[in-house]
């Protein structure tokens, strides 16, 4: 897939899916913008991108002073954004009885309002035409114990996404989301212990834990003029996950 001289820009780009969506557009010719919490994780992925084409923005996208932050450095590039990837995201698992508050904002804020506020800044910046996609995860549809809230902020996103593309319509930008399963991540690692990690690539029919790379190519696919006739749907790519009928 070609994105020569493309601007993109890829929240929560550090690591995991969101980096591996760099490299790809970098690697397909695009200008790309990636944003994360800290100056020291952006520099680490732009040390292992290393392309003059990659640009950094401190931005945490749960608040919306950082939001504007990010408006402010794409409106002073003075460049129209072809392709939006809303990737950033955190996940907190543990029973209802024992979800915090504090857990419960962190993820709302972070999934969901901030997703939610970055598009709302960006419309203006995105070309006609423009692409965007949201990342969020087979537990939108799966029901597993302990994900209650993160699942609710996919499921929220999901349905974002769906109106943010009638929405957009008019303007001929197309809204889509990636579904991952289960994918070998920093972020994965944080929040799964490693037998819980060999369950869950057994849950999958492929019986394995996808690449984040696997990821990025369906993000590209949603970006490109081969996905002309694609809006307000979702890609699940889970290895077979929510199908898998030995579970
Ligand atoms: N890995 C999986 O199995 C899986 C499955 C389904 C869906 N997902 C979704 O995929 C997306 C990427 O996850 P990942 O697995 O690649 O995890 P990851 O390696 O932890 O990456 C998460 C990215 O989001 C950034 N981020 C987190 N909170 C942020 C905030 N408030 N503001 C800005 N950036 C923020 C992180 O940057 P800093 O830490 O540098 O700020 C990092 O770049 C998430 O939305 C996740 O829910 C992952």
């Amino acid at each position: 897939m070609n994105f020569n001289s493309k601007n993109v820009v890829i929240t929560g780009g550090t690591t995991g899916i969101g980096l591996a969506t760099a490299k790809a557009f970098i690697n397909a010719g695009a200008n790309v913008w990636i944003t994360g919490r800290n100056a020291e994780n952006l520099k680490k992925a732009a040390e292992e991108i290393n392309s003059p084409n990659l640009k950094t923005v401190v931005s945490d996208t749960s608040k919306l002073t950082d939001i504007s932050i990010l408006e402010k450095a794409v409106a002073e590039n003075g460049e129209k954004l072809d392709v939006l990837f809303l990737n950033a995201g955190i996940g907190a698992f543990a029973p209802i009885e024992q979800t915090t508050e504090a857990d419960f904002d962190a993820q709302f804020n972070t999934n969901v309002k901030g997703h939610f506020f970055t598009l709302q800044k960006l419309i203006p910046h995105l070309v006609n035409g423009a692409a965007v996609v949201f990342t969020s995860s087979v537990v939108a549809t799966a029901s597993n114990l302990g994900t209650s809230v993160y699942s609710a902020t996919k499921g929220a996103l999901n349905k974002i996404a769906q109106i943010a593309a009638n929405e957009l319509a008019d303007r001929k930008i197309r809204v889509n989301i990636v579904s991952p399963g289960p994918i070998q991540t920093p972020g994965l690692e944080t929040v799964v212990p490693p037998e819980a990690k060999a369950y869950l690539a057994a849950a999958t029919a492929l019986q394995r834990l996808g690449d984040a790379n696997e990821i990025a190519q369906t993000v590209l696919f949603l970006s490109s003029d081969a996905a002309s006739f694609i809006t307000g749907t979702e890609i699940v790519a889970d290895g077979g996950y929510l199908t898998y009928a030995l579970k």
